[in-house]
């Protein structure tokens, strides 16, 4: 990497320097967005939210949406998950709220019949790389894995929602180094490659995005 690099100078990096990550004060701000980049969702639409955690992301989508038919939380940690189903149920009793106990990515054989019309990744993609160790490429193995088991819980026509947190500036390690984030170029070229369409930033504040690519209808 060059000496003439944006964070050698040093007023440059005083700015940067604790400003580049979009801070957790401003998440729900993040998470809104993904909401608000929607199309309208009702009784015949499915939710699949794929990292579900406690279920914030799903919980926003439909208080956003009380009349969304369906959801399907998809989530490794089985606390988180039955935390997260039940505040769905509870602010939503009408709705059909199923779980999946299960990691992306790993060949672990995906639920039969989950086929929603929505599929959403709120900040999963991106710190699972990181923490999974390894290197670059191997982090980008585990997200291509991980991204086909997303499009084959979508349905044709459907559509992908990720809300990520990019790499800083100076992060820019290549494959054989050590697993990082990836910059907006490197992660929507994945989602291309993995065969979402029409792929597009809805939204960005410094280094959080969310992209969004439509399943192809196979017409
Ligand atoms: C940063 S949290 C985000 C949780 C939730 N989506 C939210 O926005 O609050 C990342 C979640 O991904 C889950 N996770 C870890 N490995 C995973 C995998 N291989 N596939 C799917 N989810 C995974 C973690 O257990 C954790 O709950």
């Amino acid at each position: 990497m060059g000496t003439n690099q944006p964070w050698e100078h040093p007023d440059w990096y005083d700015l940067h320097d604790t400003t580049w990550t979009a801070g957790p004060e401003r998440e729900p701000e993040h998470y809104r967005e993904l909401l608000l980049a929607l199309p309208p969702l009702d009784h015949d639409d499915h939710l699949v939210d794929v990292g579900a955690g406690t279920g914030k992301l799903a919980s926003l989508i439909t208080g956003g949406y009380p009349r969304l038919g369906q959801v399907t939380l998809l989530e490794p940690n089985e606390r988180k998950l039955a935390l997260a189903r039940e505040r769905l149920v509870q602010a939503n009793p009408e709705m059909t709220v199923d779980i999946v106990a299960l990691s992306l990515g790993e060949g672990a054989p995906l639920p039969p019949g989950v086929q929603g019309n929505i599929v959403t990744i709120g900040s999963v993609l991106m710190p699972i790389m990181i923490l999974r160790g390894g290197t670059l490429a191997d982090g980008l193995v585990w997200l291509q894995k991980a991204l086909a088991d997303v499009i084959s819980m979508a349905r044709p026509g459907g559509w992908v929602y990720a809300l990520e947190t990019l790499a800083a500036p100076w992060d820019q390690g290549t494959p054989e180094m050590p697993a990082r984030r990836l910059s907006l170029i490197e992660l929507s070229d994945e989602f291309e490659q993995a065969g979402l369409v029409g792929v597009e930033c809805v939204y960005r504040f410094r280094d959080r995005v969310v992209l969004r690519g439509h399943i192809p209808s196979g017409d």
